[in-house]
Formats: C-alpha cells, sequence, structure tokens
C-alpha cells in the first residue's frame, strides 16, 4: 500500500511545490516509486516545475471521466526517473469547485495506485478542498516561512485542518457537526470536550478520526537572521493541536532555487551542491525515517 504525504501551508507562496517537487526526485533516488499528485485545483503548477508546460494528460480528464481510472494520467517524467506525475489544470470552474462525490471518488482512486509514495501538493489556504485533501494522507507536511504572518495563518491552517478531521467522523446534519461547525475553538481538546459533552461516544468517534493526524513542519526561505521561536511553535502545537510536531528541517533562501525554477527543474538536479539543495537532501532523508514509522503503523493491527 502506498504511503501518502500531503503538502499544505496556510499562506501561498511559502515554497509547497518547490519542496514537494524536490521530495519526489530525492526519493526515488533512494528506489521509492513516486507519484506527485498535484490537487492544488486552483493554481496547479507542479508540472512547469519539471518543465513539462502542456501536459499530455491531466487530473481534469479523470474528473471529466475522459478517463476512468487516475493511473491513466499519472505520467513518467522521462527526466527524472522513478518520478510519475499526475498534473493539475484547476483552469474550469468545475474543476475547482469539485462537488463532494467527486471528491471521494479521487480520494479513492489516490489510495489505489501503484507507488511507494504518493505526494500530494494541496494548494494554500483554508479552502475545504484543501482541507481535506490535507488530511486524507498518512503524513502530513506544513511549509512555513520564519515571516510572522506565515506563522500565524500556519496555525490557523492546521487548527481548521483538525476541527475539519474530527467533524468527519459525524454526519454533516448531525447536531454535533452543527455546533463545531459554527463555533470557534481555542483547541482541539475544547472541540473533543464538546463532542462528548453533546453525546456519548462521540468523543472517542472523533478522536479516532484524528488518529491519523500526523504533522510535521519544514521552514523554508530561511535568511541569515530570520529569526522563529521553533520551541515555542511546538509548544502551541502540543498545547492547542494536542500533537508533536516534529521539524523535518530548513532550507535557506536560496538564488539558486530561484534559477531552477526558471529553469524548469528541481534545484536537487540544477544546483545539487547548492545549500538549499543540501537542506532539501536532509530532509529527504528524515522524511524517510518518518515514512518508515508510518509504514510500521500503518501496517500494524491496530492501525487507523
Ligand atoms: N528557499 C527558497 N529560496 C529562494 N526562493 C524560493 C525558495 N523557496 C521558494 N522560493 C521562491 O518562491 C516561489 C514560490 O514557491 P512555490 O511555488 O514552491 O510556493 P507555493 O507554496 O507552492 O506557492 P502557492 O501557494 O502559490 O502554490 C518559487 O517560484 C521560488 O521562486
Ligand atoms: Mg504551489
Amino acid at each position: 500500500m502506498a504511503i501518502i504525504i500531503s503538502v499544505g501551508s496556510g499562506k501561498g507562496g511559502t515554497g509547497k511545490s518547490m519542496v514537494l517537487a524536490n521530495m519526489a526526485v530525492l526519493l526515488a533516488k533512494q528506489g521509492k516509486k513516486i507519484c506527485l499528485v498535484d490537487l492544488d485545483v486552483g493554481g496547479a503548477n507542479a508540472h512547469i516545475l519539471y518543465g513539462v508546460l502542456k501536459p499530455e494528460a491531466t487530473l481534469t480528464d479523470f474528473l471529466n471521466r475522459k478517463v476512468s481510472s487516475l493511473q491513466e494520467v499519472a505520467q513518467p517524467l522521462s527526466s527524472f526517473h522513478g518520478v510519475h506525475l499526475i498534473a493539475g489544470t484547476g483552469d474550469t470552474l468545475k474543476t475547482a469547485n469539485m462537488p463532494y462525490q467527486t471528491k471521494q471518488r479521487l480520494l479513492r482512486n489516490l489510495a489505489g495506485l501503484d507507488y511507494d509514495i504518493i505526494l500530494m501538493d494541496v494548494g494554500a489556504g483554508t479552502g475545504f478542498h484543501a482541507l481535506d485533501f490535507f488530511m486524507s494522507s498518512h503524513l502530513q507536511v506544513c511549509v512555513t516561512t520564519t515571516d510572522p504572518t506565515a506563522i500565524i495563518d500556519f496555525y490557523r491552517f492546521l487548527k481548521l485542518a483538525a476541527v475539519r478531521k474530527a467533524l468527519s467522523a459525524f454526519l454533516s446534519h448531525d447536531v454535533i457537526s452543527k455546533t463545531i461547525a459554527s463555533e470557534e475553538f481555542k483547541s482541539m481538546e475544547d472541540v473533543l470536550e464538546l463532542a462528548d459533552r453533546t453525546r456519548q461516544g462521540a468523543r472517542q468517534k472523533a478522536e479516532a478520526a484524528l488518529a491519523g493526524f500526523r504533522p510535521c513542519l519544514v521552514i523554508n526561505q530561511v535568511r541569515e537572521g530570520s529569526a522563529m521561536n521553533k520551541l515555542k511553535v511546538r509548544h502551541v502545537a502540543r498545547q492547542f493541536l494536542g500533537v508533536d510536531l516534529p521539524e523535518l528541517g530548513e532550507v535557506p533562501w536560496d538564488e539558486a532555487v530561484q534559477e531552477s525554477v526558471r529553469s524548469y527543474m528541481p534545484v536537487c538536479e540544477y544546483a545539487p551542491e547548492s545549500p538549499a539543495s543540501k537542506a532539501l537532501k536532509k530532509i529527504a532523508g528524515n522524511l524517510l525515517t518518518h515514512i518508515d514509522k508510518v509504514t510500521a503503523q500503518v501496517n500494524s493491527p491496530k492501525a487507523d
């Protein structure tokens, strides 16, 4: 079974697509069969980062039932051995606003793809699609910069993602769903307490839905002198979300990244010795360690 990893952020432009394009290539070099899926339905651009300017097939072909299986739109990238890409387009209103059933069909098909690792780019922000795609994975990577506005958006994004996941345990017309969806919560514990007060067994249901919440952090575009209180970030995650927030690593701001984007190549191939590439290699190594842990958990008899 493929391990699914999602990448999201509260704020746009933090570097999700760049990090993911590099992770795909670096993990493939470790012998993993990789599929990168561009689910940034409003702003898909992963194909551009690999120099595929006009993808032969896209996610839209699957969503519009032009093809029946998602596998048919997964294109091998000839320059990057071991990496397949499901390109997004998002240039129709229908794709950007896909109905619930379509989203479920997409997620079911995703889980059935034959790869070791599926990397999902869910785009930025707290729209329902982004939150649902983000939380449908085994491991959730958040990319933030050290910019205070990005950090605030990152907290908000993680909190809303967790609340939405807890909500998925209940039917939409359930009184618990209605109450949770319309209240503002300080922490996930408050959400669980509300479920507990409302109906017997509801807390356990919400907790079970949250069992697959395994967020981890990449800090990107780090400049000399830019400060981020990582201890505080982890503390806030523990206190308000009830989870550990392991850090996969930091990527420095690096001109080589900008040049690589203009050259339609992931920086780890374009400038392998650049500071950003070295940092991304470390992150890929840490990600593999997490993937091994998650694989063991998912395959254990008590798996979520
Ligand atoms: N470490 C870095 N050093 C220098 N420039 C960077 C770095 N990371 C990202 N960038 C620049 O930021 C731009 C945006 O990155 P990217 O497209 O990966 O962000 P994103 O989070 O996917 O954006 P969106 O939210 O719009 O999908 C890149 O095109 C690149 O020029
Ligand atoms: Mg992007």
